[in-house]
């Protein structure tokens, strides 16, 4: 687990930006926080690393939108969706996909369903415009790396 406190939104989208290095075709990132927390603001930064161009917006009311950037990004908002049936399953895997990276907002309601995240951030509201960020890796080499990116970004 590494953790870190930002202080404006570009550090925020910076620890995005890290986290999409360490990524590969299949990984998927879960965020959980509350509104207004950072999670999209975090997604933001990653998907312009990978490649994205143009606005990076909440999926909200869409469930999932689909970027190109070197790899296909997938980026879901589940928040909608409380309690999801089979479709709503179904259609949130579909728009993960293989062959790209996804970031789940909200992912509680489809998370039994998913595969194992390679990254889990869990983002809290310091006050003003601090925000405490705490990542967990799937693996050793996955935590190494977000520790690493932590010092950095303090350093
Ligand atoms: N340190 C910070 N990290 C992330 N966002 C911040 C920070 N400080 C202020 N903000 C602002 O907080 C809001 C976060 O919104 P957003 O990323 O959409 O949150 P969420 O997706 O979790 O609901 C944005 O308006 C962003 O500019
Ligand atoms: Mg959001």
């Amino acid at each position: 687990m590494a953790e870190i406190t930002t202080h404006t939104a570009e550090q925020t989208e910076a620890i995005g930006a890290g986290i999409a290095v360490l990524l590969v075709a299949g990984d998927i990132v879960l965020l959980r926080g509350d509104l207004g927390a950072g999670k999209t603001t975090l997604v933001r930064g990653a998907a312009r690393a990978l490649g994205v161009e143009g606005p990076i917006t909440s999926p909200t009311f869409t469930i999932a939108n689909a970027y190109i950037g070197r790899i296909p990004v997938a980026h879901l908002d589940t928040w909608r969706l409380s309690d999801p049936d089979d479709e709503e399953i179904g259609l949130a895997l579909e728009a993960i996909g293989e062959d790209g990276v996804a970031f789940v907002e909200w992912p509680d309601s489809i998370a039994a369903g998913l595969p194992e995240p390679r990254v889990s951030v869990d983002i809290e509201h310091g006050g003003g415009d601090s925000r405490l960020l705490r990542m967990t890796g799937r693996d050793p080499g996955t935590d190494r790396s977000l520790g690493e990116l932590v010092d950095n970004l303090r350093a």
